[in-house]
Formats: structure tokens, sequence, C-alpha cells
């Protein structure tokens, strides 16, 4: 249980960057950090925008550079570079150091978009943010990694650049924003529920006891909708990680240790290779058969949830919802969130959607660095 639950020492409520800073930007020099299957996507998505964005709100945004962890190319507007799929032409050796200074020299208001997964990148954000440079990303790292590094983050962001992160739950889907927004307006948050993780939500929705469950999760897999191992979903701790990062946004100094979380995968199964895994797969068959039955016997579903109560303690796990909750109804791979607040005290607000896939995730990021600008009238 999460018995070291306490509000955070920083007022989030009153010191976010979205209402905190001055003038913002009408032109964005932006730098990519991982220009992967997200990265891409992005990039792409701002190539078309470009032009629209230029002249219906008088928005220029510049593509300057990208890093990945070996290579690094300038001038990537160039649709040469977007076009040539292995990019030699201009590749450089990466270098961080430069990249960053090349990226802070091509425009007043510079942002870097951190597409990685890496552990290491979110160790720079407060160091961008003190330069001014404001930092967007999908990597859910900074928001759920060790406190201090992301209170050294938020602290960073109210005196420079603005942090932005809501593609990190729920990818394109306005989760972080409207948690934001309900704080912000003076509502109170009674709890958070949600389903977090595609995969989980699509197994739940199938496993409905005509096959056994190491078959949804083998077709899962053959059908690229869990990670290369399995137990990355089904471990839970990557719900975990988001779960962590909403708490965290309502106030909650919570941790990753701090979640009571319900792995799928049991302990015997946890460090064998991946292909024993794949064998022994059906070792969690009886398991989930009993866990099922125990939903049927009380007239509901089987969901994998993640809750945030009123005392802060957070957990992820396997639970049976009533047939008419909001969770019964989700469909395939979708997430589901549900803030239950004053106001919304018998409705709860609901968002649902995909929850993943490159398209919908470079959305969230690229919506994000559009909230970085002002809203100019619109040109000629
Ligand atoms: N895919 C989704 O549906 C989804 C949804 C929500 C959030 N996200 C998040 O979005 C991020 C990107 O996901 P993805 O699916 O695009 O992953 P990906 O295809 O593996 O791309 C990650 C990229 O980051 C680069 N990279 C790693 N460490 C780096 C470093 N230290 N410096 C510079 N570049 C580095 C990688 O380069 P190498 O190829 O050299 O390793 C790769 O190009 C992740 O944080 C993920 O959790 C993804």
């Amino acid at each position: 249980m999460c018995a070291n639950a306490e509000p955070l020492a920083v007022p989030f409520r009153r010191a976010h960057p979205s209402v905190s800073q001055g003038p913002a930007p009408r032109s964005l020099a932006i730098g990519l950090i991982g220009p992967g299957q997200v990265g891409q996507a992005f990039l792409r998505q701002v190539r078309a925008a470009q032009g629209t964005l230029r002249r219906t709100r008088g928005v220029d945004l510049h593509m300057v550079a990208a890093l990945g962890r070996q290579r690094m190319w300038w001038d990537v507007d160039d649709a040469q570079w977007q076009a040539a799929p292995d990019r030699t032409q201009v590749w450089r050796p990466s270098d961080p150091v430069a990249f960053l200074d090349h990226v802070q020299a091509s425009g007043s208001q510079a942002v870097l978009v951190d597409c990685s997964a890496s552990d290491a990148v979110p160790d720079q954000y407060a160091h961008w943010l003190h330069r001014g440079i404001h930092v967007v990303t999908p990597n859910k790292r900074a928001g759920s990694g060790p406190l201090h590094r992301w209170e050294a983050i938020q602290a960073a962001s109210r005196h420079g650049g603005h942090f932005r992160y809501e593609a990190t739950v729920g990818a394109g889907l306005p989760v972080v924003q409207t948690l934001r927004d309900l704080l912000d307006t003076g509502d109170d948050l009674h709890t958070i529920e949600g389903m977090l993780s595609g995969t989980l939500a699509w197994l739940c929705y199938h496993h409905d006891g005509s096959h056994p469950f190491s078959e949804w999760v083998r077709q899962a897999h053959t059908l690229g909708y869990t990670e290369p191992d399995p137990r990355d979903d089904l471990s839970g701790m990557d719900v975990a990680r988001k779960l962590v990062i909403l708490a965290r946004e309502a106030g909650w100094a919570l941790s990753l240790n701090d979640v009571q979380v319900e792995s799928l995968v049991p302990s015997e199964l946890a460090n064998v290779e991946k292909e024993m895994f794949f064998k022994r797969l059906p070792e969690l068959d009886a398991a989930m058969a009993d866990r099922l039955a125990q939903a049927d016997a009380q007239g509901g579903v089987l969901r994998h949830v993640a809750s945030l109560d009123p005392q802060g303690r957070a957990r992820v796990r396997l639970q049976v919802v009533p047939a008419d909750h909001a969770f019964a109804h989700s469909r395939q791979t979708d997430n589901v969130v549900q803030f239950t607040t004053r106001r919304y005290a018998d409705n709860p607000l609901v968002i649902q959607g995909p929850g993943a896939g490159a398209d919908v995730t470079a959305a969230g990021i690229f919506a994000d660095v559009l909230r970085l600008v002002d809203r100019p009238s619109p040109m000629a």
C-alpha cells in the first residue's frame, strides 16, 4: 500500500508552467531527440501542417535538427532529407552539446521534443529549461522517475522554458491537460481510475473463457499489440508509470515503488529467458480462468485498472467491474480514464479512445508544441 503518499511540497496547482509564463512565441525552432516510430510520425505531421499553420495562424515551425544515439541530422526541414530513407547524405556523429547549441541558435524560441524512451535524456531537462528551452515529451521516465529529478524539472519550468508531457498518458488523448484544467479551475479530485494499457485492455476484452488466456497473449503478440517481451505489459509497470504521472499532476508526491502493482506474471517466470517464458505461458491460464469465474459469479467483467484514491493510494490490478461500468464497455485496445471530482461526482468525467500508436502519440506531442505558441490573429 502507499504508506509514503504525502502531498507534494511544491504547490503544482499555482506553479504549473501553463499559467505562469510570459509572452509566448510565434516562431519555434524544434529539435527532435529520438527519431524512432513516434519521432518520425511527428516529423511527418509537422511537415504536412507547416504551410497551413503559417497561413492561418501565423505560426512558423522550423524542424532544425534530429538527434539519435549514434547520428544526428541538421536541416531536417529539407525535403530531400525527409524523402531519403537512410538520410545518409547529411548525417554526422551524434554530439548532444553541438545539437543543443544549434537548436537554440536557430530561433528566438526553441523546443526540444524528446521521443526517446531513455532515462538519461530527462537528466538534461532541468538544464535545458533553465536555458529557456521548452521541452515536450511522450517519454514517461521524467514524470515517473526519481522524485527529486521531477521536482527539479518543475522548478526549472517555473523560471525558464515550458515543460509539457500530455502524450505520456493515453498518447493523443487529452488526459493530463484535462486533469490540470479541473484542478486549475478549482475542482476537487476524488479519484482517478483508468484502463491505461491498450494491451491489457485488449486481453481483458477477449479473455471470455472460450480460449486459454495464454492463447490470447500469443495472438496479441502476433498482432503487434504487446511489447516484444509481453511481460513488459503483463507486469503492470508501464501502467504504474502512467499512474505516478497523474498522481504527481494531482499533487501527490508518489514514486513508482509507492504503487501497489499486481503483476500478471508469476514470480517464477519473471526472470526466465523470453523463449522460455513463451513456452511456459500456459502456466498463467489456471489463475486467469479463476479470476474470470469470480467475475462471472459477481455478474461483472474483468478489467485491468489503475486507481488513485482520495488518500493518494495508488493501485494497479485486475479488478471486477460492474457490467454497467464505463470500463465494461471499452473497445479493443482503448484506454479509458475516469475522473471523479466534486463537480463530476455522480457522473464522472470519462476520456476514452486509442491510447497508443505512433500517429496518435505524435499528434499529442504536436498539440503540446502548438500550446507553446500564442494565439495570433489569423493572417491574410
Ligand atoms: N509508440 C507508442 O505508441 C507510444 C505511445 C505513448 C508513448 N510512447 C513513448 O514515445 C517514446 C518513443 O516511442 P517509439 O515507439 O517511437 O520508440 P522507438 O521507435 O524505439 O524510438 C526511440 C528512439 O529514441 C532513440 N534514442 C534512444 N536513446 C536515445 C538517446 N539517449 N539520445 C537520442 N536518441 C535516443 C532511439 O535511437 P536508437 O534507434 O539508436 O536506439 C530511437 O530512434 C517512448 O518514450 C515511448 O514510451 C510511445
